[in-house]
């Protein structure tokens, strides 16, 4: 058991780690986008959606203690991994100044993470936690979750807050998704140039499909 704690703390394994969790956070995406495009087929769509995932409320459970896990390791070591980043890198700079050669999606992957981190705090405790814990507006226990969702996004800071984060998503989706690739060491000549172009299309699929549910109800549609 010791090696697997000893594997964990070393670089490879906090980077391993953090490919892994961002896989498993990349496919969420991809389902929370899916379920969540409901939304533009009016309320009885978006309402019996969200009643479907209360019917398999203990599955899914499960899935958000897995998703909780995964949001905290990434988290935690991609915040680990910058402090030590930086140490080296000033390390280096002190021997030689040398000069960066990333490019600015690999630059800004703690900056972007950190901002979709608040994004995500005010996410969860906007829906989440009055679709599932209290809602002192009402709408949830009348089961009107569609109408709380256009409340919120025809409030015209919060749905450019949200606007904003996704594009900032988008910008960390898009380093990320090659960054998973290559630590799990599918690298090739042929096929890494592929598995980038694939890593922009799905990030701005993702950022330009969840920018359209607030900029869809702030710009007066579902009314
Ligand atoms: C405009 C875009 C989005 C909308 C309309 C939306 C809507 C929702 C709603 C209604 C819930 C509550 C579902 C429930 O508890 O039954 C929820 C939960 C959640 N959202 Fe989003 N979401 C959006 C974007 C995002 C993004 C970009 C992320 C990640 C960066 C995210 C992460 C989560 C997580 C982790 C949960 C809790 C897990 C769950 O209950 O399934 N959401 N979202």
């Amino acid at each position: 058991m010791g090696w697997v704690f000893k594997f964990i703390n070393s670089s490879i394994g906090k980077k391993f780690m953090m490919a892994l969790t961002g896989s498993f956070l990349l496919i969420f995406l991809v389902i929370h986008l899916i379920g969540n495009l409901t939304l533009f087929f009016g309320a009885d769509a978006f309402n019996a959606y969200v009643l479907t995932l209360d019917a398999i409320k203990p599955l899914i459970r499960i899935i958000e203690i897995v998703l909780l896990a995964a949001f905290v390791i990434h988290i935690l070591n991609g915040t680990r991994l910058w402090i030590s980043n930086k140490k080296a890198k000033g390390q280096r700079n002190q021997i030689n100044g040398s000069p960066q050669n990333s490019d600015v999606f690999s630059r800004t992957m703690f900056l972007t993470g950190s901002i979709i981190f608040i994004f995500l705090v005010i996410h969860l405790g906007t829906f989440f936690w009055r679709f599932n814990v209290s809602d002192p507006m009402g709408f949830a226990d009348e089961h009107q979750y569609y109408n709380m969702v256009v409340y919120f996004f025809n409030i015209w800071w919060y749905a450019v807050l949200y606007v904003i984060a996704m594009v900032l998503l988008g910008y960390h989706l898009n380093h990320g998704f090659q960054s998973a690739f290559q630590t799990f060491g599918w690298n090739h000549k042929k096929y890494t140039p592929w598995i980038k172009k694939i890593g922009t299309i799905y990030a701005i699929i993702m950022a330009l499909g969840f920018a359209a549910m607030p900029l869809y109800f702030l710009l007066g549609g579902g009314n």
